[in-house]
């Protein structure tokens, strides 16, 4: 049993208690993904999953087995990835904790907005070109808490990647 980390193949821990967090943190020394609340709540954790996004605190190593994990550290590819870019630019961050699950967490995020899957806040369900609006982008966010009051410099800086620049 293995899985892929950050396209090399890891083999899945024989211990099924081990969460997918954990095997990243602890086992693997990907410690760009971070442990806040451990039970759900925060979002500090996220990590994609075949391309989705996915609470690594909630997920058993084991439930990764013969897929495909992408963790921050993935996600740069001989240089930065554009969304961390724009986080600087934007001052989409303080202490730093939240940010590798902001930004993975709003890769996948705009992924769902483009497949047209609508939010909790969508008016209208039939549309097929949902607008991401400040509000749509806040609740498709809402999982992801950032403790310093950084939102307005993340919401600045996954507009300015996605919706401004447009096709990043
Ligand atoms: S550490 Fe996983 S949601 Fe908080
Ligand atoms: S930057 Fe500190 S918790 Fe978000």
């Amino acid at each position: 049993m293995a899985l892929t980390v950050n396209g090399a193949p890891v083999p899945v821990p024989t211990d099924p208690r081990v969460s997918l967090l954990d095997l990243l943190r602890e086992r693997l020394d990907l410690t760009g993904t971070k442990k806040g609340c451990n039970q759900g709540a925060c979002g500090a954790c996220t990590v994609l999953l075949d391309g989705e996004r996915v609470l690594s605190c909630l997920t058993l190593a084991v439930q990764a087995d013969g897929r495909s994990v992408t963790t921050i550290e993935g996600l740069v590819e001989g240089a930065m990835h554009p969304l961390q870019q724009a986080f600087i630019e934007h001052d989409g961050f303080q202490c730093g904790y939240c940010t590798p699950g902001q930004i993975c967490s709003a890769v996948a995020m705009v992924e769902e907005w483009r497949r047209g899957s609508p939010s909790n806040v969508t008016q209208d369900l039939a549309d097929s070109a949902i607008e991401l609006t400040h509000d749509e982008l806040r609740e498709r966010m809402s999982g992801n808490l950032c403790r310093c009051g950084a939102h307005n410099g993340i919401v600045d800086a996954i507009v300015a990647t996605y919706v401004t620049e447009g096709a990043r």
